[in-house]
């Protein structure tokens, strides 16, 4: 029998990039992939072959940049599927000026952090009833990260690349909260997956993306940590912990501190309550 028949996994940002490898390699161990994505579109080719060679996925459709899209989108799963065994936060942005969502959050925030973070909330049922596993997609630059409380929107000074890294920080951070939480429930970890040749670095020059195509790891090869963190046996109690691609490291002191987790977890909780 295959590895994970039986078993049923969210993938966010299914449609491209490392997600897109993420699906697939869990479709082919036998989970049930929800594939999620902004439009049907951008994962039916994904569908179609795993449909073709025999595999089961279907598609998820919900803007990570809107609250209200998760919502729905996290509703629908939740009424057709009692257990949900892992749900991988993958989809993520690096964003080159400062935009805001129709719900009036800086871009990077909502999709990055907000939208994972009430994705999670929502899915907390049917992730406990399967003891599943929350994987968020981190990045080494949350190493390097800082919370800039009095202005998390950055309406005072953007800058891409200290925003993203807010973005990534403040995702390790309710990683840690989240398993803290639900000890004994479910497991949440976060990871770096590599420097990985995808669309993220769509809004870099283009000599940079000629050298990322050139030198860095395949989509493919970027998929392998979180594909393990989310399906391998030796992962299944392990919680609470932060990878740079399979070696376990230590994430930024505010990952750790207990109070300042518990004050982002409060301001997502505000920032998401109407949606
Ligand atoms: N590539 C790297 O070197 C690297 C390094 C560290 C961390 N990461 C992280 O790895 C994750 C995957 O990124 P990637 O490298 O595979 O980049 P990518 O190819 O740009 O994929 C990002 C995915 O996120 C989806 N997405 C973006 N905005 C969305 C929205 N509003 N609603 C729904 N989906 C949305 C994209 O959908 P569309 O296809 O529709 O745009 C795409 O599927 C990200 O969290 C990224 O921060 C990547």
């Amino acid at each position: 029998m295959a590895e994970l028949q039986g078993k049923v996994v969210l993938v966010t940002g299914a449609g491209a990039g490392i997600g897109r490898e993420t699906a697939r390699a869990l479709a082919r161990k036998g989970a049930h992939v929800l594939a999620a994505a902004r439009s049907q579109e951008r994962v039916q080719p994904l569908l179609d072959e795993l449909a073709r060679d025999g595999h089961s996925a279907e598609a998820l459709v919900m803007d990570l940049a809107s609250l209200k899209s998760v919502r729905s989108a996290a509703e629908s799963v939740a009424a057709k599927h009692p257990r949900l065994h892992a749900l991988v936060n993958n989809a993520g942005i690096w964003s080159g000026k400062r935009t805001v969502t129709a719900d009036g959050y800086e871009h990077t925030w909502a999709v990055n952090v907000l939208a994972p973070f009430l994705l999670t909330e929502l899915l907390l049922e049917p992730l406990r009833s399967a003891k599943g596993r929350v994987v968020n997609v981190s990045s080494r630059e949350h190493e390097n990260g800082r919370m800039n409380w009095a202005d998390l929107q950055h309406e005072k000074g953007f800058g891409a690349r200290k925003v993203y890294q807010q973005s990534k920080l403040a995702l390790t951070m309710l990683t840690n909260e989240l398993a803290r939480r639900e000890e004994g429930r479910l497991t949440a970890n976060s990871l770096h997956p590599g420097i990985i040749a995808t669309e993220l670095f769509r809004n870099f020059p283009g000599f940079i993306r000629f050298w990322i195509n050139l030198l860095m790891r395949t989509p493919e090869d970027g998929a392998q940590p979180q594909i393990k963190l989310a399906s391998a046996p030796e992962f299944e109690s392990v919680t609470g912990r932060y990878y740079r691609r399979f070696k376990e490291t230590k994430p930024h002191e505010l990952v750790l501190d207990k109070a300042a987790a518990a004050r982002l977890w409060d301001i997502c909780r505000e920032h998401t309550c109407k949606a």
